[in-house]
């Protein structure tokens, strides 16, 4: 059995390839959530659904954000297809870490005092086919400070 030891990504996503159709992780996911609030991330794979056959199928689809593995799911050919619902909660955290992260790389302060906090973090889906190896795929989603502020002023700085 061949195996990839490399994850494989899209080359082009406007002119993909059918093996790339076949293979590439799609992520369903809300574009933004409150940070402690659970919401779910569905990933298929892909967007021509993989067959599922004892000798060709989708052995399992990990879900991680920001690097952070969230969840695995085991498959089986029987399994019918290639898709698991995920259930992930942001955190504050998340949004402690970029800010400190643009106050390193810009030189600032960031706002923390605004009604609008909040990061992108990057929610990354990896799959696994017995004959083809390993397919990924990124999206990101805003999460969202739940200790908002409302009423001020976000102030990010001059040229952000
Ligand atoms: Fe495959």
């Amino acid at each position: 059995m061949k195996s990839d030891i490399s994850v494989q990504q899209a080359k082009n996503y406007q002119n993909l390839t059918d093996m790339e159709k076949k293979h590439i992780p799609v992520i369903e996911a809300p574009t933004e959530a409150i940070a402690g609030e659970p919401f779910e991330v569905k990933v298929t794979v892909g967007s021509i659904p993989h067959v599922m056959e004892e000798d060709h199928y989708i052995q399992w689809i990990e879900l991680h954000i920001n690097g952070d593995l969230v969840g695995k799911k085991e498959l089986k050919p029987t399994e019918g297809k290639a898709e698991v619902t995920f259930t992930v909660v942001g955190t504050e955290e998340m949004i402690t870490a970029r800010e400190i992260m643009n106050c390193r790389v810009h030189g600032f302060g960031v706002c923390g005092t605004c009604g609008t906090r909040s990061a992108i973090v990057n929610l990354t889906a990896i799959e696994s086919c017995n004959v083809h190896g390993l397919w990924e795929d990124s999206k990101g989603i805003e999460i969202i400070s739940a200790t908002v502020k409302p009423g001020k002023k976000c102030q990010w700085g001059p040229e952000l």
